[in-house]
């Protein structure tokens, strides 16, 4: 069995953080998301993964795995001219894929657990495709899918408004090479895109079985800012662990599992776990507080940070409170004893609030 990863797309929901990243390279507790999703694959025994990338993005994504050897799979990079769906993205990888069943795994999607059970239950049953879902609170904003008794998949609705069910399409799917007919019989939807969902409704209708998965984990689709903050929460709260590398003075206080990598300062400061320091940071006269993600190379002084991801190369200087915060790569902001006013320089599409 193949892994496809679909790593192409726009991004529009987490700009502008993705005008110069892939969203899927951001970093959930100081690792890509990229890098969960494969290794997931991986873990289940797959060691063929084709990667969807764009043109825009592609190089990052390509620099950023590399072609496998750091886990001993093969890593084929496949360039989807433009975001037209994810059923397009399945067509642009045909060769790629050959006749082999596949897994297909949205890039920016993270879970709660392996999906091994989820490629035993597809291989013991005799089906063109298996699904995997969750159970949401709020269906009316995810593609929904009806099952019967038995898990078999019996309807997909995108968005209902009165929804007969409250199990979501989370980005993980399995196929038969029969997705193939399918998807070449489809026409653009009211967003111009392929729609997988259209294709595996053309599986049930030409009688094909469809079964699904119970995600019993959580889930995180990591496409908007407060996704990211909460899949980062979740991900510290669960895996972090305390690993005190770097140089820690006498005045320092370090309760709870904080993560400090190699080369990183920490002076006159207090820190909080969850928390998880990358490599060569300053943190000085500050105080770090739960469920905060520092990247590489980043100077914190006389500030306090709490329920944050910070990227790498930030400086942040004499800020007294900053929480909920996504702060993109080589960002600077700092309070000036001076000027009483705001001065910004702020990007398309920031958000700033007061
Ligand atoms: P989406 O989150 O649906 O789309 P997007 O990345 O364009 O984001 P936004 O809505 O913020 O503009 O995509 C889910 C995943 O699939 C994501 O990792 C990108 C990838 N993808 C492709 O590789 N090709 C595609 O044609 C599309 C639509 C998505």
């Amino acid at each position: 069995m193949k892994g496809l990863i679909l790593s192409g797309g726009k991004g529009t929901r987490l700009r502008p953080l993705t005008y110069t990243a892939a969203k899927q390279l951001v970093p959930v507790a100081n690792k890509a998301i990229l890098f969960y999703v494969i290794e997931n694959l991986i873990h289940a025994g797959i060691q063929d993964l084709g990667i969807i990338i764009s043109p825009e993005t592609g190089v990052l994504v390509q620099e950023a795995i590399g072609n496998g050897t750091r886990w001993g799979v093969n890593v084929s990079y496949i360039v989807q001219s433009e975001p037209a769906g994810l059923a397009h993205a399945v067509s642009t990888a045909r060769e790629f894929l050959g006749d082999e069943p596949f897994v297909m795994y949205l890039g920016d999607n993270l879970i709660g657990s392996r999906i091994n059970g989820l490629i035993e239950t597809f291989s013991q049953s005799q089906v063109d495709a298996l699904i995997l879902l969750k159970e949401v609170q709020n269906p009316c904003q995810f593609g929904i899918a009806e099952v019967d008794a038995q898990g078999c998949l019996v309807r997909l609705v995108e968005k209902p408004q009165n929804p007969t069910s409250n199990l979501a399409l989370v980005g993980v799917y399995i196929f038969s090479p029969v997705i193939h007919e399918a998807i070449a019989g489809l026409t653009p939807s009211w967003r111009g895109e392929l729609e997988i969902t259209d294709a595996i409704q053309r599986l049930l209708e030409s009688g094909r079985a469809v079964t699904s998965y119970r995600l019993d984990a959580w889930w995180l689709d990591t496409g908007k800012k407060d996704d990211l903050l909460t899949a980062n929460t979740i991900v510290l709260d669960e895996w972090a662990r305390r690993d005190l590398q770097g140089e820690i003075d006498d005045q320092s206080q370090i309760s709870g599992r904080v993560s400090i990598a190699p080369g990183s300062r920490i002076i006159n400061s207090t820190l909080r776990g969850p928390i998880v320091i990358g490599a060569n940071c300053l943190i000085k006269d500050s105080f770090i507080g739960p469920f905060t993600s520092i990247g590489d190379h980043s100077r914190i002084e006389s500030s306090a940070i709490e329920h944050s991801v910070i990227l790498n190369e930030v400086h942040i200087q004499q800020i007294d409170r900053l929480e909920d915060s996504l702060i993109g790569k080589n960002a600077r902001l700092a309070r000036h004893e001076q000027h009483r006013c705001l001065r910004l320089m702020i990007s398309d599409d920031s958000v700033v609030e007061f």
